[in-house]
C-alpha cells in the first residue's frame, strides 16, 4: 500500500541569504556551476539582522521542513553586527522549537563570505540531509492528522499568528520561484 510519507522524503527547506555575502555565493555557486540540493528556496534579505524570529515561524507554519539563516562572516557584516543579533535570534529560537516539539536542528545559522560557492554548496546539502534525516516536520505531520494540538499551533500561537498577506506570499512565493526578495 502506497503511503506519500513512505517514499523517498524530500524536504522543503527555506535558506534566508544576505543579499551580500550568501545571496552572492549562491550566485556564484551557479556560475561555478555547483551541484546543491533543488529543496533550498532562498529568500533573499539585505542583512541577517533584518530577520525576526518570527520570519522564521513563520517560514515553519507555512511548510518549511528545516530553515537556515546565512549571513556574512562575523565581523564582516555590512551593518556592523547584523549577523550577531541573527545568531543570537536562532539560538532562541532553537531551544524554542525543541520546547514547541518542532526541534530546534530543523533550524541553523550559517556565515560565509561572497567569495564563498563551494561552502554555500555545501551547507545547502548539509541542511537537505540533516533535514532529510528528521523526516517531515511535525507541523505537516499533525496538520495532515488534523490534530488540534499540534505543534503547528504552537508555532502560531508563538509568532502572534498575525496574518500577513504579503509576508505570506512572499514566502509561498520562494516555493514556487526557489527565491524570493525581502
Ligand atoms: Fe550580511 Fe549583515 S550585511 S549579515
Amino acid at each position: 500500500m502506497s503511503n506519500e510519507t513512505e517514499t523517498v522524503f524530500e524536504p522543503q527547506i527555506v535558506a534566508f541569504c544576505c543579499h551580500y555575502c550568501a545571496f552572492a555565493a549562491a550566485d556564484l555557486a551557479g556560475s561555478m556551476r555547483l551541484q546543491y540540493p533543488p529543496n533550498v528556496k532562498i529568500v533573499k534579505i539585505p542583512c541577517t539582522g533584518r530577520i525576526d524570529v518570527i520570519h522564521l515561524l513563520k517560514a515553519f507554519e507555512q511548510g518549511a521542513d528545516g530553515v537556515y539563516v546565512a549571513g556574512c562572516l562575523e565581523g564582516n557584516c555590512h551593518y556592523l553586527e547584523g549577523n550577531l543579533f541573527a545568531k543570537k535570534r536562532v539560538q532562541h529560537l532553537k531551544k524554542l522549537l525543541d520546547e514547541i516539539g518542532v526541534g530546534g536542528n530543523r533550524l541553523e545559522m550559517y556565515n560565509m563570505s561572497a567569495a564563498m560557492g563551494q561552502r554555500f554548496a555545501e551547507v545547502a546539502t548539509e541542511m537537505t540531509e540533516r533535514v532529510r534525516g528528521l523526516g517531515p516536520s511535525p507541523v505537516h505531520r499533525r496538520q495532515a492528522a488534523g490534530n488540534p494540538e499540534s505543534p503547528d499551533d504552537a508555532v502560531a500561537r508563538v509568532s502572534g499568528a498575525s496574518e500577513n498577506p504579503g509576508e505570506r506570499a512572499e514566502l509561498a512565493d520562494a516555493g514556487e520561484r526557489n527565491t524570493v526578495e525581502v
